[in-house]
């Protein structure tokens, strides 16, 4: 008898049971964690910088006392976090969870040099470890595409939001402007492993980021995903020609 067809996702490029994207995954955060935030800016030109703000600006933690509380999903080493935690008033609580115990540490250690008041938690972002209705927002950078069931994730975003809450996902888009998909191409394959690789030994690790980045949703169907998960008055904007796009959706 033939086994019942197991189920599969991307893993870049290649098709891995479904099973085991995650392990894939973990292994690629573990082996690029310490030298990540370095990463970033290497690779983006310190454009991530730019797209975070964006984000922080959308957030728009309030200034004075009042109560809000944020969770930053695949948060990682904390950079949301941070700059949430620096826009916000003493009111302000941020949360960041990830499935990854190293790029939590990294975070832990950025956080204790910098005197910031941040919960570090270690949680999938598929099963959240928190109750429903408790946050204000929800945020989430460059994380989603790396999550094996990203309906899942995205259910599990909803369900913790209050209702009046937003999430906000910062994620790789589809860049569509004539000669600057092909540069962008050329870049990706060619300039970004070789520096992963001179930076922190692993071409493969940001070979696969690379991939990722190609086989994510365009962002019409990814908000069609947000809107499937519950989340009302969805929207999104591209940012630098599509190279990323900030989405969002409110729990109404
Ligand atoms: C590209 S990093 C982004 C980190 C951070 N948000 C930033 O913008 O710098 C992706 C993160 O997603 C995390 N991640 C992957 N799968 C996850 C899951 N199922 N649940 C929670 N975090 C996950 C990884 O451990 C990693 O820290």
């Amino acid at each position: 008898m033939p086994k019942a067809k197991e189920k599969q996702a991307d893993f870049g490029f290649r098709r891995v049971p479904l099973g085991d994207k995650q392990t894939l995954v973990d292994d690629v955060f573990y082996s690029v964690a310490r030298r990540y935030d370095l990463m970033n800016d290497l690779m983006s030109g310190g454009l991530h910088r730019a797209w975070k703000a964006a984000l922080v600006t959308a957030v728009n933690p309030p200034r004075g006392d009042s109560a809000f509380k944020l969770l930053d999903l695949a948060g990682g080493t904390g950079d949301v976090a941070f700059r949430v935690a620096d826009a916000g008033g003493p009111g302000t609580q941020v949360t960041v969870a990830d499935i990854n115990a190293e790029m939590l540490a990294v975070g832990r250690e950025r956080a204790a040099k910098s005197k910031r008041n941040i919960k570090f938690i270690e949680a999938n972002a598929e099963k959240l470890p928190l109750p429903d209705k408790s946050f204000d927002a929800v945020t989430i950078a460059f994380g989603i595409r790396n999550v094996p069931r990203i309906d899942v994730a995205l259910a599990e975003a909803h369900r913790v939001l209050k209702i009046g809450g937003r999430f906000l996902c910062l994620e790789f888009s589809s860049v569509d402007v004539p000669g600057l998909d092909r540069l962008y191409d050329l870049y990706s394959f060619n300039v970004i492993p070789a520096v992963g690789r001179a930076v922190t030994g692993d071409a493969e690790a940001y070979r696969y980021l690379v991939e990722s980045i190609r086989k994510f949703p365009r962002p019409e169907k990814f908000a069609e995903m947000i809107r499937a998960a519950g989340f009302r008055r969805v929207s999104f904007e591209a940012m630098t020609g599509g190279v990323v796009a900030l989405h969002s959706g409110w729990r109404l």
